[in-house]
């Protein structure tokens, strides 16, 4: 990997823990109070904890909503308390669900009030620490969660889910992770029915596309594309790309490089050459299939090619 991307990957990752730290651990965590239920089961078990508390009827709605949730989708919630968002997730969006709660007591009580709201044959509650979660078949995962739990989270949900599942988490964001999207909003349920606001963060697991590819391009030489083999070299943060492309030994600057779920785009400008056309700025989209991809570029100009690239390298 190049020396300019390398340091590329240090700069936004010191400036995305940065910014994430200052406003999660700092500022969130007394915001929660102690509550009866889950003192029990940390007495008990000596895992990473976080404390019983609802998540307000209205923030659950908002929580679904910014996922999208439908009646495809399969919806854990890891800590799940009384079980009230995958059972909202089966009565009010058609869901299947499950939650993971270390609480034996509040496992029952979820399973009962799945049964009384007529969703028991969809919707279902395990005890169990979710650390250990299988979370393989869930294509959404809610979290209530205290800051060092949704952060030891993370490697366990990228090991585990596929590519496009989306994450939502109530209050407590991912360090150095960017939403997708988020909304902030007034929930009169918390804070005992005094009031206050919560946050939703949405995040979209992307593919894993780091590394080095052998990408190609059509046959004959189309608006400035020359046919010739091209590496393209990408640096992953989440999301966002750094990437460089090596075109007929040029290396061409990459750029607004994006993963969202299985989808890849990425921009390049093609220098203009002696007698040829002025340089010319191609769009690349496509879609990624572990170590392989396949789209199409498009010219600022009208031409459209097809490509394919496949992965030599995952450093
Ligand atoms: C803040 S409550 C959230 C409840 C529910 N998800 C909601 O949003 O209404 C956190 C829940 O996680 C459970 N919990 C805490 N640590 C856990 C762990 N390591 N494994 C499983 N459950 C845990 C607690 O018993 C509690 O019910």
């Amino acid at each position: 990997m190049a020396a300019g991307l390398r340091a590329a990957r240090r700069r936004v990752i010191g400036a995305a823990g940065g910014v994430v730290l200052a406003r999660g651990l700092a500022g969130a965590l007394p915001a929660l109070p102690l509550a009866v239920a889950g003192g029990a089961a940390r007495a008990q078990d000596d895992k990473p904890f976080s404390p019983f508390i609802t998540t307000p009827n209205n923030t659950v709605i908002r929580m679904l909503s910014i996922a999208a949730v439908g009646k495809d989708d399969h919806v854990i919630d890891l800590g799940s308390g009384d079980g009230r968002i995958p059972i909202t997730a089966a009565l009010k969006f058609g869901a299947s669900g499950f939650g993971v709660d270390l609480d034996a007591m509040l496992v029952e009580l979820s399973n009962r009030n799945a049964a009384e709201a007529g969703v028991a044959a969809r919707v279902r509650f395990e005890r169990g620490d979710v650390f250990a979660a299988d979370v393989r078949k869930a294509t959404v995962v809610t979290l209530y969660m205290l800051p060092p739990i949704v952060q030891g989270l993370r490697p366990v949900l990228l090991r585990q889910l596929r590519p496009g599942s989306r994450i939502v988490s109530h209050d407590f964001p991912f360090d150095g992770w960017q939403a997708d999207a988020s909304e902030t909003f007034f929930a009169q349920e918390k804070n005992n029915g005094r009031g206050g606001d919560s946050t939703v963060f949405l995040y979209v697991v992307p593919a894993e596309v780091h590394g080095r590819w052998a990408l190609s391009l059509p046959g004959t030489a189309v608006e400035g594309l020359p046919a010739a083999p091209a590496e393209l070299r990408l640096v992953q943060f989440n999301q966002f790309l750094e990437a460089e492309l090596d075109l007929a030994r040029q290396v061409l600057p990459v750029r607004d490089g994006r993963v969202a779920g299985d989808r890849i785009r990425f921009n390049t400008v093609l220098p203009a050459r002696a007698g040829g056309p002025p340089a010319v700025p191609w769009q690349f989209e496509g879609r990624i299939e572990g170590d392989t991809m396949s789209g199409s570029a498009r010219s600022d100009r009208g031409a459209e090619v097809r490509w394919q690239a496949r992965r030599t390298a995952r450093r």
